[in-house]
């Protein structure tokens, strides 16, 4: 297959940074296709890349034979739905985190990917960036003696969409948020998850809690390794001061510090004694080479028929420890994993 004729399916805040990415920075693909039941942000996407055609059912777009791959970006409820049809249309996936709503769905849609033979690879783009690559290797090369701890946050700025309140159908700030730093915490420690408490709460929707009992914006979760290694997860959502998003990994001999809470390194001093500097405002902004990267990565995964980077296993992989994670904060008991 020398190009890679691509449809987006989502056309909402996430799915924009792929859609301009795959019209004009992944070479070998061509962006063909947009779909969203969603006219008014059909239409404002189509705007802006302007491609061939629009669908608002997925399921027409899956009918068109010009179409090789999609790009599932739709709310994490309906991932499942739309990733098997598109297996058994014979569509190879790109498919956004989380995966899917539980484990089960995820065996679904892996074994769909398997049976039409078709490429399956899941979002994590933290894999495809240049400075969690590099603290990869560095632990890889054992320059901080073996992996002790890995601390790890995730807090997003932004009021939550209205579908994230219902944790059925988010799985809330675990699922939604640190599905990345479970998935980075598996990647860096090369171990799986043994057990995993997790606490948390509501701090800063009141509106919600009637309506919602079960949400919660705020979790902190302490997790023990098979191999015998320490997690400490946070995640928060609505934080407001900035997107952030940091690692810290202790060796037994170093330590490594990944990611910063500045935009920028320009610090700005005044007489009046303040040091002020740009807080790092979004994932779009930090990790936008690396959407880059994972769209190529994908991309080549096709043409060159070898294993996604990040594959379907990965993506239930972290679905597990986010429902086990959730498990854990209802409960308030420690869960563990089989
Ligand atoms: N990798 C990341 O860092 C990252 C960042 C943000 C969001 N995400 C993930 O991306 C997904 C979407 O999140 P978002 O923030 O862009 O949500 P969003 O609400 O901004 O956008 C979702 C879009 O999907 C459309 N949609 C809903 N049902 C559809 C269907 N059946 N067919 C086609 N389109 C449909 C909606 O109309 C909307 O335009 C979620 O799974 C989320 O977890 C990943």
């Amino acid at each position: 297959m020398s190009t890679v004729n691509i449809c987006l399916i989502g056309t909402g805040r996430a799915g924009m940074i792929h859609g301009r990415n795959y019209a004009s920075r992944v070479s070998n693909a061509r962006l063909i296709a947009l779909c969203d039941p969603y006219d008014e942000s059909l239409k404002a996407a189509h705007d802006e890349l302007n491609v061939k055609y629009l669908y608002t059912d997925y399921k027409e777009a899956l009918e068109n034979p010009e179409i090789d791959a999609v790009i599932i970006v739709t709310p994490t409820v309906s991932h499942k739905e739309i990733a098997l049809a598109a297996a058994n249309a014979k569509k190879h996936i790109f498919c956004e985190k989380p995966l899917a709503m539980n484990e089960a769905e995820c065996d679904e849609i892996i074994e769909a990917a398997n049976n039409n033979n078709i490429k399956l690879q899941v979002g994590f783009m933290r894999r495809f960036d240049e400075n969690f690559q590099q603290a990869k290797d560095i632990v890889d090369s054992g320059e901080i003696g073996d992996v002790v701890l890995v601390k790890s946050l995730t807090r997003g700025p932004s009021e939550p969409k209205p579908w994230m309140f219902d944790i059925l159908k988010s799985n809330g700030p675990i699922g939604e948020v640190n599905s990345h730093d479970l998935d980075t915490l598996r990647w860096f420690t090369g171990s799986e998850v043994e057990s995993i408490y997790s606490i948390g709460g509501n701090f800063r929707s009141p509106e919600v809690k009637e309506q919602y009992p079960d949400y919660y914006d705020t979790v902190s979760m302490n997790l023990t390794l098979k191999n015998g290694m320490i997690g400490a997860i946070d995640g928060a959502q609505y934080v407001q001061y900035g997107y952030d998003a940091r690692v810290e990994i202790l060796g037994t001999h170093g330590n490594i510090t990944l990611g910063q809470q500045n935009k920028h390194s320009v610090v700005t001093a005044t007489k009046e004694g303040k040091l002020t500097s740009q807080s790092m405002h979004s994932w779009t902004y930090l990790f936008r080479e690396a959407y880059v990267n994972e769209a190529i990565g994908f991309v080549n995964a096709i043409r060159n028929n070898t294993k996604p980077l990040v594959t379907g296993e990965d993506g239930k992989q972290a679905v597990k420890l986010v429902r086990l994670g959730l498990e854990s904060l209802m409960k308030r008991e420690i869960v563990y994993s089989h």
